[in-house]
């Protein structure tokens, strides 16, 4: 008896416990109301009066060592697991708020113009940004080397290969859309076309050569100047101040007949003079006119049965207007600073 005593203690001292499995099967190989040093306590019966006295205090020591063995166990694997997954924390602290990304500036007030159109019942039209000379040109009534051409400094696309057609370019405006609109839909039409554009000028803070603007069409019959006044009075009303002043100044563009540029009072000095709007109190925000019949006809489109008007306006100038931004390299260095100031916008 003696001496399974002392050899479940050597097996004790050597068991190695690493996994909770291991623990269990310690706890109850040992401790447990089954396990081997339990039996030993029964087998006690048997042992003769003399030795009893003794073999049971060894059995004691044995019990309380497999015990001992068990709490050291139970708290070396615990810290071992704190370690792995790290402390609890302190449920008790405030919850760190979510970081929301904001949208960019000219994304959210593109959205904002379209989502203003969509409600009159206009759609929205989108085309390509690499351009043929016939559609960002020839078929808006440019006449070739004529000299509005070089009003819109065009970056033009090199022929690489023989099949590839000539005259490539970056589409100068989003004029391009209106005529692939009209080739591919009978008026009624009555669409904006939001996009990028390109012009090759010199970055600063005036002047890019990568803008974004917003094109807007409605042909059918009987379309007036009266229903371009209205439509863009409408617009300036939904988009600035409600007591926002909207004029038409007399202009030409190649693609409209009569045209006009509009101006709408400053919003950013409300008229007190300020170098937006050059100290006049007015600011440019589109271009806009008659559709020219040529145009309609080149696409198609009788120009004795419908008549249209058509519109273009820039995106970071009415951005610009809307929240003051007042350079517009900010728009494409994707400093954080500037862009979360239009979070929750
Ligand atoms: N495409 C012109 C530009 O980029 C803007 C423009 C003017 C668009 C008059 C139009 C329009 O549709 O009718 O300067």
């Amino acid at each position: 008896m003696r001496d399974k005593v002392k050899e479940i203690y050597q097996e004790i001292e050597q068991y190695e416990v690493q996994s909770k499995e291991q623990l269990d099967q310690f706890r109850i190989r040992y401790v447990g109301r089954k396990g081997v040093i339990a039996e030993l306590f029964e087998g006690l019966k048997q042992v003769s009066q003399d030795d009893r006295r003794l073999v049971g205090q060894e059995l004691n020591v044995l019990k309380d060592f497999a015990q001992q063995r068990l709490k050291e166990y139970t708290t070396t694997l615990e810290e071992n697991q704190n370690q792995e997954t790290g402390p609890v924390p302190d449920l008790t602290l405030p919850a760190i708020p979510n970081q929301y990304g904001a949208l960019h500036p000219l994304n959210l007030v593109r959205q904002q113009i379209i989502s203003i159109f969509e409600r009159i019942g206009f759609s929205v039209a989108d085309g390509p940004e690499i351009e043929t000379d016939w559609y960002n040109f020839g078929a808006l009534n440019f006449p070739d080397n004529h000299p509005a051409r070089d009003m819109q400094d065009t970056f033009f696309v090199e022929k690489k290969s023989e099949g590839a057609p000539a005259d490539m370019l970056l589409r100068t405006h989003t004029s391009n859309v209106q005529i692939r609109l009209m080739e591919r839909q009978k008026p009624p039409i009555r669409a904006i076309m939001p996009g990028r554009v390109y012009r090759n000028e010199a970055i600063s803070a005036r002047a890019h050569c990568m803008f974004h603007q917003v094109e807007g069409l409605y042909v059918d019959k009987q379309v007036g100047f009266k229903d371009l006044k209205d439509t863009l009075y409408h617009f300036v009303k939904e988009m600035f101040a409600k007591d926002v002043k909207i004029r038409f100044r007399p202009s030409y563009f190649p693609f409209t007949e009569p045209s006009a540029e509009i101006d709408i009072s400053c919003q950013i000095c409300h008229g007190k003079g300020c170098n937006i709007c050059k100290y006049t109190g007015w600011v440019e925000i589109a271009g806009s006119g008659m559709v020219d019949p040529n145009v309609l006809q080149n696409c198609g489109i009788d120009p004795n049965e419908y008549t249209g008007f058509a519109f273009g306006m820039g995106v970071e100038r009415v951005t610009q207007l809307r929240y003051g931004v007042n350079d517009l390299r900010l728009y494409t260095e994707n400093d954080v600073r500037f862009l979360r100031q239009f979070q929750g916008a």
